[in-house]
């Protein structure tokens, strides 16, 4: 995105690019939709992309690739050991993180499982801002435990705090004195936390961290999954860091850690990722476990054209203008759902825009999913498909109780490069829609409810016959609509 001023006086997101390749989509009548997301178990996780209008669910694995990405991809080297495609890659990485190692993994929870293998063990504490679904899955598989330490702020959706991922520092160097630095293996930095609403984390509490845990003799690792928005944030709310390049904040981040992971679905506009590491010895400990989980030490479950992408992604990720596209959009969405009174996550963050579906939907009762229920309104009113985040994503406790997640959010992602600000108004106007009629919305219960990660093909149905009465008020307000 450019800083270019409109003479209208209008501020809007500029796209820096143009579209050269496209893909058609249809929109399916309103009573098709209520039709296909009964279908779906009313997970959108289950809903056919084909019947999707406008993909939200996530910015994985579907950001569109640049036309030298795709050239990049037509000389890939070939090969099951020793592919130079695999050396480009390994390059590019030395030379924006500056550590000596990468190991390859098919993408980013594969790299969590390979660090899980080799440092959780039974009893082990893992120390984060916030953890993410699949990172505790494989720490809680091996018998270890997360404990978060993010900011109050962190929690609360709404606020101005410009970095709402910092850790609290007392509670870090309390959780290090109360489990003694011995059971913790490592802690865990998440750049661009995502499940409250990928808020970032500011260069300053990354090196406070990093004292910390090194007088501790602890490793200190990032997930950079989300890295790229946090560096834009970075630039652009921390005063210390605006005269800065991309690169240069890049750096100084990566001077702070000893590991760096990364699903290649997000960071890198591509499909893979891999582990980054600063010690030979470190890197030794994880080394023998990429053959035997993901692949051969030059590819690593990953495509030779893919990781050409990834090279030429990662200098991508460090333009400005490029990496600038998602935050402005996801910005202009919050701004304009402020405006018409639909509740946001404050200051908005990356990833996508986040809409608070407590707040939106407070007659629900948080065991009967309010995210996951606005996620099924939103589909039937729009054709729209969003991600929940909260109450079902959480895994229910070994006693069976459900946890009530700290908070509770539609996220309506924002894949980079594929939506042009039409389509994005478009989401904007249907949700305002469906908040005017938010009191039709109800709540939802299990009928299949999957033991680990539920949310991913847990299947639900409405509680009562709210779905069509929604689909009876789109038709009384848009009579000759899709
Ligand atoms: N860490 C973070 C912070 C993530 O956001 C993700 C994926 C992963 C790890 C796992 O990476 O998908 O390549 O295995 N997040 C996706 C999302 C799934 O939609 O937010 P992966």
């Amino acid at each position: 995105m450019a800083q270019v001023q409109f003479f209208s006086g209008e501020s809007i997101p500029l796209e820096m690019h143009k579209v050269r390749v496209v893909q058609k989509l249809s929109l399916l009548p309103v009573e098709q939709r209520q039709k296909c997301i009964e279908e779906a178990g009313n997970n959108t996780f289950l809903l056919k992309n084909r019947d999707v209008f406008i993909d939200m669910l996530t910015d994985s694995g579907v950001n569109a690739m640049s036309d030298n990405q795709m050239a990049a991809m037509m000389i890939a080297d070939d090969s099951y050991a020793g592919s130079e495609t695999f050396f480009r890659l390994e390059r590019k990485l030395h030379e924006i993180f500056g550590m000596d190692f990468f190991l390859p993994t098919h993408q980013g929870r594969a790299a969590e499982n390979i660090l899980a293998e080799a440092f959780v063990r039974q009893g082990s504490v893992i120390p984060m801002n916030f953890h993410f679904t699949t990172t505790k899955a494989h720490i809680t598989r091996l018998g270890g435990r997360v404990e978060e330490l993010i900011i109050d702020e962190g929690l609360r959706p709404d606020g101005n705090h410009p970095f709402k991922g910092n850790f609290d520092l007392e509670k870090l160097r309390e959780c290090i004195k109360r489990n003694g630095a011995e059971n913790i293996p490592f802690i865990r930095i998440e750049a661009g936390t995502n499940l409250i609403g990928g808020q970032p984390i500011s260069l300053q509490n990354i090196k406070d961290v990093s004292r910390i845990t090194h007088e501790n003799g602890i490793l200190l690792l990032m997930d950079a999954s989300l890295l790229q928005d946090n560096l834009f944030f970075i630039h652009e709310r921390e005063a210390a860091c605006k005269h800065m390049s991309i690169r240069e904040i890049t750096r100084a981040v990566a001077d702070e850690l000893d590991i760096i992971y990364f699903s290649a679905r997000k960071f890198g506009f591509g499909k893979g990722g891999g582990i980054c590491i600063r010690d030979r010895k470190v890197c030794e400990r994880m080394k023998e476990l990429i053959p035997v989980f993901e692949g051969f030490l030059t590819y690593g479950g990953m495509s030779v054209r893919e990781m050409e992408a990834i090279t030429v992604g990662l200098d991508e990720t460090m333009d400005e203008q490029v990496i600038s596209q998602g935050p402005q959009f996801i910005e202009f969405m919050a701004n304009e759902f402020i405006k018409n009174g639909v509740p946001v996550v404050t200051p908005p963050g990356g990833l996508g825009c986040h809409i608070n579906a407590r707040e939106f939907l407070p007659h629900i009762d948080a065991h009967e999913y309010p995210a996951a229920s606005l996620a099924c309104a939103a589909f039937i009113a729009g054709g729209i498909r969003g991600m929940e985040r909260g109450t079902l994503s959480e895994q229910r406790e070994p006693d069976g109780t459900e946890p009530v997640a700290a908070v509770e959010l539609l996220r309506l992602a924002v894949p980079r490069r594929v939506f042009t600000l039409s389509q994005v108004k478009y989401v904007i106007d249907r949700i305002i829609w469906l908040h005017k009629h938010r009191d039709l919305v109800g709540g939802l219960r299990f009928v299949e409810e999957p033991s680990v990660l539920r949310f991913f093909f847990g299947r639900l149905e409405p509680i009562g016959d709210w779905q069509q009465k929604l689909v009876q008020q789109f038709r009384k307000d848009f009579p000759e609509s899709l």
